[in-house]
């Protein structure tokens, strides 16, 4: 049995940079990709304790890991931690976690936030962070991961205040549920530009397994959900893969870089299928 199993969701690699940086400093860690359990119908875990890293998206925890969540038997779990990886906004992912494990008894003993690099290249005069910003994150990344080694080795407590906390949080937790509302609006879809070339790397990182190359060229299908985990936007290697501009969106894709996590490549991110 493994004493510590840390369950991750990674679009671009910065969560799967923690949960590889977890697993160093935490004793018999093993590491388990979400997705590749999405399938299933039933997930039991049968470690004492118990992580999960994932990105921020709008605010909340991704749709795939609230899923997961849901189905994960965790009657072994002693201890229970969380980690959020952002670009730096308010959130209420684990409130929305709490509500989840409460149905089952549980609850969270810590939680954690950390800052990284934003791999959301649709706003306008957004740009991938330079060497020297991912070198300042990821120092104040290590700080932070050598704490919470110390908390999950002894078991403590710790429900970490949110630094970047700028509305009362009741309020926040209404005003949020209006942001997946507003996705929608945005309507957000994928296409290939002229630049691609067909080389399938879009169809290897889909996690959601949307993307499938017909006559050489990647299609979105309709009918399957997106993660929105933004693999296939900034691991193209000609960054063919644009955002539709929608009446409400104007999306800049077309003009700003991509970023990706420095030590995440292609098969890191396509692994966790
Ligand atoms: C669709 C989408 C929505 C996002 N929403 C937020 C947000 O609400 N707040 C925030 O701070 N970062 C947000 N981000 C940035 C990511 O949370 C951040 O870059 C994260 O570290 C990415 O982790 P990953 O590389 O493991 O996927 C968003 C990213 C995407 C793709
Ligand atoms: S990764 Fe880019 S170049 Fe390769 S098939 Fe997809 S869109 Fe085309
Ligand atoms: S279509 Fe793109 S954003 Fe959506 S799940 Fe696939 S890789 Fe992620």
């Amino acid at each position: 049995m493994n004493n510590v199993e840390i369950y991750y969701f990674s679009g671009t690699g910065n969560s799967l940079h923690v949960a590889k940086e977890l697993q160093k400093l935490i004793p018999e860690t093993k590491l388990i990709p979400i997705v590749s359990l999405l399938n299933k119908e039933f997930i039991e875990t049968k470690a004492e304790t118990v992580g999960f890293v994932f990105p921020i998206h709008l605010a909340m925890a991704p749709a795939p890991v609230i899923e997961f969540l849901k189905k994960l038997d965790l009657k072994s779990a002693k201890y229970i931690l969380a980690v959020a990886t952002r670009a730096g906004s308010q959130h209420r992912a684990f409130i929305d976690l709490e509500k989840i494990l409460k149905k089952k008894g549980k609850g969270l003993d810590s939680y954690f936030t950390l800052n990284m690099a934003s791999n959301d290249p649709k706003f306008e005069g957004w740009h991938p962070a330079t060497a020297e910003e991912i070198a300042k994150l990821e120092s104040e990344v290590q700080n932070k991961l050598n704490s919470i080694q110390e908390i999950v080795i002894n078991k403590e407590k710790s429900r970490e205040k949110d630094t970047n906390f700028t509305v009362p949080m009741p309020v926040f937790s209404i005003l949020s549920l209006l942001l997946p509302i507003l996705n929608r609006l945005y309507n957000v879809e994928f296409y290939a530009d002229a630049k691609c070339v067909g080389c399938g790397t879009c169809e290897k990182v889909c996690l959601s397994q949307k993307i499938k190359i017909i006559n050489g060229k990647p299609v979105w299908q309709k009918d399957v959900q997106c993660f929105f985990c933004h693999a296939c936007l900034n691991y193209c290697p000609e960054q063919a893969v644009q955002i539709k501009s929608t009446r409400l969106l104007k999306s800049y894709t077309d003009k700003n870089e991509r970023y990706s996590h420095p030590y995440a490549i292609v098969d890191d991110i396509a692994g966790q299928k």
